[in-house]
């Protein structure tokens, strides 16, 4: 990797959005670390360009988030721009409203953040720049039809945003909410 090259994360790109964002990023010249649980479809993604990192990732396992952060740290590049796109959509209100359902939705969308963030904070702050941009959704901010387990992991994501962006913005890092429609 080029010394000045921009490296982003894209947490979640193994297909949809974050799939969408690494190929963006990738022809605008960044250099793009790719994570998701599916191996395979990362490497697909990957597989016609010079420019990607493939990190299989599941953001539900601490130790793995911490493990990933350390081996960019080791090797001497943090990401300049982390996207957490990692979401899991049960659809539906009652018909799909269980506790397993409902700690499976905050498990990936909200604590998986909350460990990258948790990880990645100090290291960024310690190095004194870095973005972190948190993509949650519309949902969060009232009550949808079919969005019953979905919907409150993205409120707490919204407020989890709002409550950290005045410690981000002391130690001169960015933090970014996102809220795509649905
Ligand atoms: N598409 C929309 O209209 C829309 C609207 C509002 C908000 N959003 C939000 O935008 C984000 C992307 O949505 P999308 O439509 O692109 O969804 P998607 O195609 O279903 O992508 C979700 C991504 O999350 C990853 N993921 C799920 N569980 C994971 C885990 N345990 N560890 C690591 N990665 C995990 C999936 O990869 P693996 O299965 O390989 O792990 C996949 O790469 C989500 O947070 C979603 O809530 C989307």
């Amino acid at each position: 990797m080029a010394e000045h090259q921009k490296l982003v994360w894209i947490i979640g790109a193994s297909s949809g959005i974050g799939a969408s964002l690494a190929q963006l990023y990738a022809r605008s010249g960044w250099r793009v670390a790719v994570s998701a649980r599916n191996e395979q479809k990362l490497k697909e993604l990957a597989q016609d360009a010079t420019q990607f990192d493939v990190v299989p990732l599941d953001v539900t396992d601490s130790g793995q988030v911490a493990a990933v952060i350390q081996q960019f740290h080791d090797g001497g590049k943090l990401p300049d721009l982390t996207v957490y796109c990692s979401g899991l959509y049960y659809p539906g209100g009652i018909d799909v409203l269980t506790e397993e359902h409902s700690v499976a939705s905050m498990d990936t969308n909200y604590f998986g953040a909350v460990r990258v963030i948790e990880k990645l904070f100090p290291l960024l702050k310690e190095r004194g720049n870095g973005h972190i941009a948190i993509i949650s959704s519309l949902s969060g901010y009232c009550g949808l039809p079919e969005a019953a387990c979905y919907g409150p992991t993205k409120a707490a994501l919204i407020n989890l945003c709002e409550s950290l962006k005045p410690d981000f913005d002391r130690v001169g890092l960015e933090l970014s909410l996102v809220n795509p429609a649905l």
